[in-house]
C-alpha cells in the first residue's frame, strides 16, 4: 500500500493547533450557537426555561452539562420544519432519514451550512490521503440520504474528480472502477464486500485495481474489516463518521498515516461522552454514549444531540482534535441475550476469523419458548465445500461466539450466496421474537 500522508503544510490550521486554541474556539462558537437555538427555536427555549438556564450561564465548555439534551424523537415531534432556526427560504437544502417507523426526521442546511460540510468533507478526504485532482468514486447513497451529496460537494470543494455513482448496480460499479481507474472510492463496508465478490464472480483481481483507498461509514465496522477489505484491494481503509442530525459524513474521520480513531472535527462539533443512563458526562477514555452540540450550524443547530452511539474520547494524535474510538454500536443494536450484552460487530469479528466463512452475515433473534435466542447465518467461502466442511466451519463459528463473546447461538452456515448482500447500510439484525 503507498504511502499517503499529506503534507503537512496542506492541512487547515486548526488541524494542528493547540488544544488552548481548540478550547477558545470552541467556547466563543458554543455561546453563539446556544443563543441562535435559545432565541430562534421554541422548543430550545421552552427547554431551557424549564431547566432554569440561559445561554449565559455557560462561562466556560463543562457548563454545557447543565442543558438539556436533544433525542431523535424531538426531531419527529417537531416534523417537518420545526427544528430550523431561520426562515425556510434561507434553507436551501433538506435531507431525510427513512426511518423505519413513522416519520421520516427532517433536516435542513443554509447556503453557509452546506459550505461548512462540504469543507470538513474536503478535510476529510485529505486526512484519507485523497490529493486534488484524484479521481473518487462515490458509491454513497444519492438522494435524502446524506451519503451521496455530503461526499459528492467535498470531493468537489477539494479539488478532486467525482464519479456519483450511488449505490446498487454492483455490476456497474466494477465496469465503472476497472475503466476509469479511481484513486479512492466512497461507500459503506458493507457494500465493499459486496463490489468485492462481483470483482471476484467476474474474474478479476481486486489487487491490482487502481484503488489505494476506500473511506469506509454510515454503518459501524470492525478492525478485522478494515484487514479483510484492505488484504483483498490492497488498499488503506478509512473510516468517515456522521449523522444526519449533526450534519452528514465527516463530523470525524480517521487519519491514513495512523487509522486509530477518528478524529472529530472540534472546531465545529463539540463531542461529550455521557453514561445513557443517567446522563451524566464521563471523562475523556469512558466509554459511553457520544453527544454532540454543533458549533456553527445555522439551519438546524442541535444542542446535546444524543447519537445513540457507543464510543470513547481519547486524545488527539496525528492532529490536535481529540478521536472516537471506531464505534461498536449502537445502544439501540444491542442485543441482551441471557443477561450479555452482544453487538452485531463483535459476531463480524469472530464470522472474519474463521477462514472458511465468507465476510457476510445476519444474525436472527427468535423467542424459543419463554426464552430469547440468538441464530447466526453465515456462509462458506468456496462453491466447492462440502455438507461436512460447512458444518465443521459453522461448529468452530459457535464455539467461538460462546467462548469470546459469552453467548450461546445456533449458528447456520449455508453455501456461498446464501445471506442477504447489503446494497448501501448492512441490515445485521433480524427481530423475530
Ligand atoms: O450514515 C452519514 C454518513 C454517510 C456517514 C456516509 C458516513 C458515511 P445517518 O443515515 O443519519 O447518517 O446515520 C447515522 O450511522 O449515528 C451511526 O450509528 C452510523 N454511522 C455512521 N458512520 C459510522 C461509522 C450517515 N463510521 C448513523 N461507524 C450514526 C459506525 C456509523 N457507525
Amino acid at each position: 500500500m503507498k504511502d499517503l500522508t499529506p503534507e503537512k503544510s496542506d492541512l487547515d490550521a486548526i488541524e494542528t493547533a493547540s488544544r488552548d486554541e481548540i478550547r477558545v474556539l470552541q467556547l466563543d462558537r458554543l455561546k453563539w450557537s446556544l443563543r441562535h437555538a435559545y432565541e430562534n427555536i421554541d422548543m430550545y427555549r421552552d427547554r431551557f426555561d424549564a431547566a432554569g438556564v440561559h445561554p449565559d450561564d455557560l462561562t466556560d465548555l463543562p457548563d454545557l452539562a447543565k442543558f438539556p439534551f436533544t433525542e431523535k424523537s424531538d426531531l419527529r415531534d417537531h416534523y417537518p420544519f420545526g427544528m430550523f432556526a431561520v426562515p425556510n427560504e434561507k434553507i436551501i437544502r433538506i435531507h431525510a432519514s427513512s426511518g423505519t417507523t413513522g416519520k421520516p426526521t427532517v433536516v435542513g442546511y443554509t447556503k453557509h451550512d452546506i459550505d461548512v460540510w462540504a469543507d470538513l468533507v474536503a478535510r476529510s478526504l485529505r486526512a484519507s490521503g485523497v490529493r486534488p485532482g484524484d479521481l473518487v468514486h462515490c458509491a454513497y447513497g444519492y438522494g435524502l440520504f446524506t451519503g451521496g451529496l455530503g461526499a459528492h460537494y467535498g470531493i468537489e470543494r477539494l479539488g478532486a474528480r467525482v464519479v456519483p455513482m450511488g449505490g446498487g448496480q454492483t455490476e456497474k460499479q466494477i465496469t465503472l472502477i476497472e475503466d476509469f481507474k479511481p484513486k479512492a472510492i466512497m461507500v459503506t463496508p458493507s457494500y465493499m464486500l459486496n463490489i468485492l465478490e462481483a470483482y471476484r464472480d467476474a474474474g478479476l483481481d481486486p489487487r491490482a485495481s487502481s484503488l489505494e483507498v476506500g473511506i469506509f461509514g454510515a454503518e459501524p465496522w470492525t478492525d478485522a474489516m478494515r484487514e479483510e477489505i484492505e488484504q483483498a484491494f490492497d488498499m488503506h481503509a478509512v473510516d468517515i463518521y456522521g449523522l444526519s442530525e449533526v450534519m452528514g459524513p465527516g463530523v470525524a474521520n480517521e487519519c491514513v498515516e495512523t487509522k486509530d480513531g477518528l478524529h472529530v472535527w472540534e472546531d465545529h462539533f463539540y463531542p461529550e461522552i455521557i453514561d445513557p443512563e443517567t446522563g451524566t458526562v464521563l471523562p475523556d477514555g469512558s466509554e459511553g454514549e457520544l453527544v454532540f452540540t454543533s458549533l456553527t450550524k445555522e439551519g438546524m443547530p442541535m444542542v446535546r444531540y444524543r447519537t445513540r452511539d457507543l464510543t470513547r474520547l481519547l486524545p488527539g494524535t496525528a492532529r490536535s482534535m481529540r478521536r472516537i474510538e471506531k464505534i461498536t454500536g449502537r445502544s439501540d443494536d444491542m442485543i441482551i441475550l441471557r443477561g450479555v450484552n452482544v453487538f452485531p460487530t463483535q459476531i463480524e469479528e469472530q464470522v472474519l476469523a474463521i477462514d472458511a466463512l465468507a465476510p457476510y452475515f445476519q444474525i436472527e433473534l427468535v423467542k424459543i419458548g419463554r426464552m430469547d435466542a440468538m441464530r447466526v447465518y453465515a456462509e462458506v467461502l468456496s462453491n466447492a465445500a462440502t455438507e461436512e466442511a460447512r458444518s465443521v466451519a459453522a461448529d468452530s463459528l459457535r464455539q467461538r461466539i460462546k467462548d469470546i463473546v459469552g453467548v450461546s447461538t445456533e449458528v447456520a452456515v449455508g453455501a456461498p450466496g446464501t445471506v442477504e448482500r447489503s446494497q448501501g447500510k448492512a441490515r445485521r439484525l433480524i427481530d423475530n421474537r
